[in-house]
């Protein structure tokens, strides 16, 4: 790695996984750091525009069942799972202020994605919005696992920063992947809700993301660039492309008897921590 990954501190308090503590800087970050291409990298920055709220509104979702637990290690997954998400908002934060150093101010999407979680907080039910966290958890842990197999992916990425608050959050996704999903199903939530959940996130990603991606592109008058716009149509559309071969992984979700971790999880995080040597941990 060319960027030591380094974290402030870490603790696991019982968790089947730890809490890092991060404090990244972002300093002179490339601004187009996935392959040089503009419009792929508006991509990532409109997505990650939405963390430091969307990570809010998890939180708020599973404090609010919180109190229903009944299982002691749930219990202290759901803590872990609070503590990483705190800290993936934070770190996201930073970056958004880092990229609007550089000409992309996201300022008014993360505005308006507040708005939305204070919204959805008093108008939606505890269940649904449970469901559409663990929805939302499925969406995070298949783009972690495009990331770190997706042919091309990570070798594109050309800020050793950003790569690496790309990797940290998404070795952490993998880590507690199923931890909104099984207090969902801890406390009696149904599949009917669970698939209306998976309804919600994808029918509202793709086209918030886009709208805001066209509006990063604008701030820096990149957004009439054919070429960009071609390669990335390939790269995230094309035949084998990052989309067009998650959404398959995504579909599993309506199984009546998906689990997150049906699939092991091990040799994703095994992955992870080759990227970002991390030794791995012994068990006894
Ligand atoms: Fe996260
Ligand atoms: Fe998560």
């Amino acid at each position: 790695m060319d960027y030591a990954f380094k974290p402030v501190s870490e603790h696991q308090n019982g968790a089947t996984f730890p809490v890092r503590r991060m404090d990244y800087s972002f300093e002179g970050i490339n601004r187009d750091f996935i392959k040089n291409n503009p419009v792929s990298s508006a991509l990532w920055i409109a997505f990650q525009a939405y963390f430091p709220e969307g990570e809010q509104f998890f939180v708020d979702s599973v404090r609010a069942s919180q109190k229903e637990i009944t299982d002691p290690q749930l219990k202290r997954d759901v803590s872990a799972f609070i503590g990483q998400e705190a800290m993936h908002g934070k770190e996201h934060k930073v970056a958004n202020l880092a990229f609007a150093k550089v000409g992309i101010n996201v300022n008014k999407l993360e505005k308006a994605a507040g708005w939305v979680r204070k919204q959805t907080n008093q108008r939606l039910g505890k269940k649904l919005r449970l469901a559409v966290t663990a929805a939302a958890e499925h969406f995070t842990g298949v783009i972690a696992q495009q990331i770190a197999f997706h042919p091309g992916f990570l070798s594109g990425v050309t800020d050793p920063q950003i790569k690496q608050l790309i990797l940290w959050h998404a070795m952490e996704e993998t880590e507690h992947r199923a931890v909104a999903f099984d207090l969902y199903q801890h406390t009696k939530g149904d599949y009917l809700t669970r698939a209306l959940g998976m309804g919600i996130v994808s029918a509202g990603i793709a086209p918030v993301v886009l709208v805001d991606m066209v509006a990063c592109l604008r701030q820096t008058g990149q957004l009439s660039k054919t070429k960009a716009w071609a390669e990335f149509l390939v790269d995230y559309w094309g035949p084998k492309g990052f989309f067009t071969q998650a959404v398959p992984e995504l579909m599993k979700y309506f199984k009546a008897d998906f689990h997150p971790n049906q699939e092991n999880p091990e040799e994703l995080l095994h992955a992870f921590r080759r990227y970002l040597d991390i030794v791995e941990p012994t068990f006894h």
